[in-house]
């Protein structure tokens, strides 16, 4: 087509829209590309009008995309999944897809991720939504709750972040359902190795793939797993409010994807050990782990998750110990990083009251059960024994 034209035309098309291959690449490519053609006007039209399945514009959707939400959705085992740029993007559009709005109700755990709290104690309240906070451990309290609010929805998490509670998922989505409410729970933390929430009834199961999916910590990125009839909600949404993962970041993703069974075992295995660990040494007070006796809902984190892997998240308090002794903890801390992110392959630590749940107040802080001396964990794949050996060197140097 470019043959035969001037230089300045040559340049913008030659070699572009080639013929079609007759091959497979064996992983999926990028396809960074905005715009699709069709020979036939016709079919734009079609796919415009949700009347044949196509790509036309990357914000409704891109071929790249479409392969980490059908192994997304294939992990999870759920019929459909749908990727957005970030976990906070996909939990955002997931309560509107619940029909959260103005003047309708809306539960939310007490112990979710920061944003997530802001969301439902700021961002919804301003809009005309009434928020109702619980404790999810307190399934009489909940059922109250449920019946004098008559929500549209409630928001939760498998484990959560950052003191690793364990709901009863599948009792809550049935008080849930009870009273009409669509169940949205956040799997960052379990992951589909842990915990397939869509299994047990919940309508919209929302990750921040940034975490264990991608897994190396270099690409954001969120999805929603959901029924085929919520995906095309959350689509339309997407189609209007943009908050894409763009087709690089969803190949990433993809990649990434592809050991997370592979990492989250080492996560667990080593989580399990540091957890034991942490749990006898004199300077911790408290360790939160669902894989401990200790922990409140271990009983139910074993039926919960069968596989016996209890995920690579620990929380812990170190004692007698504020904000200055626990930053000194962490700073001496040489192969664990403290970088405010989780579920890579390095161990990670982060001090939630600056960082995670900064947004909260003091005194939500103080409801929530974040004290300052509350440090997260995120044990990486490195080997358990030298995971250990820096532990043990901080607290010796705080002691
Ligand atoms: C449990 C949980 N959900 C959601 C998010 C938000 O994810 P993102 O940073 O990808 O927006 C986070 C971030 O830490 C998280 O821990």
């Amino acid at each position: 087509m470019a043959k035969g034209k001037s230089i300045f035309t040559r340049a913008v098309h030659a070699g572009e829209r080639g013929p079609q291959p007759d091959f497979k690449p064996v992983s999926t490519p990028i396809y960074s590309t905005v715009g699709f053609l069709y020979e036939d006007l016709e079919d734009l039209d079609a796919i415009f009008g949700n009347n044949r399945e196509g790509y036309v514009y990357t914000r409704y959707g891109n071929p790249t995309n479409t392969a980490l939400e059908e192994a997304l959705a294939t992990l999870e085992e759920g019929e459909a999944a749908l990727t957005f740029g970030s976990g906070m993007a996909a939990v955002h559009a997931s309560l509107l897809a619940a029909g959260v709005k103005a003047g309708a109700s809306l539960i939310s755990a007490y112990d979710v991720y920061g944003a997530t709290y802001s969301i439902c104690a700021r961002l919804f309240p301003d809009l005309g939504v009434q928020v109702h906070f619980v404790d999810v451990t307190n399934l009489e309290g909940l059922a109250k709750t449920f019946s004098a609010t008559k929500p549209k929805a409630m928001i939760l998490e498998t484990i959560s972040n950052p003191l690793m509670k364990v709901p009863d998922i599948p009792t809550i989505t049935k008080l849930a359902h009870q009273v009409g409410a669509k169940v949205i729970v956040d799997n960052t933390f379990a992951t589909p190795v842990l915990f397939q929430p869509i299994k047990h009834g919940v309508d919209f199961c929302v990750h921040s793939t940034t975490k264990y999916i991608g897994g190396h910590g270099d690409v954001l990125g969120g999805a929603i797993v959901t029924s085929k009839a919520n995906r095309s909600i959350l689509h339309e949404i997407i189609k209007m409010t943009g908050g894409n993962l763009g087709p690089t970041e969803a190949w990433l993703t993809l990649r990434g994807l592809k050991t997370l069974p592979l990492r989250m075992r080492q996560h667990c295995l080593n989580a399990m050990e540091v957890a034991q660990w942490l749990e006898g040494h004199p300077r911790i007070v408290r360790v939160n782990y669902p894989g401990l006796a200790s922990h409140p809902q271990h009983e139910l984190a074993k039926r919960l998750f069968p596989r016996g892997f209890f995920g690579g998240m620990i929380s812990f308090e170190v004692k007698d110990a504020g904000k200055e002794e626990v930053f000194r903890f962490m700073e001496a801390l040489e192969l664990i990083l403290p970088a405010t992110t989780l579920g890579d392959v390095y161990s990670l630590t982060l001090y939630p009251a600056m960082s995670s749940h900064r947004a909260l107040s003091a005194q939500e802080r103080a409801k929530v059960g974040i004290s300052n001396n509350l440090v997260r964990l995120s044990v990486g794949i490195e080997e358990v024994s030298d995971i250990i050996e820096d532990l043990e060197r901080a607290l010796e140097k705080i002691s």
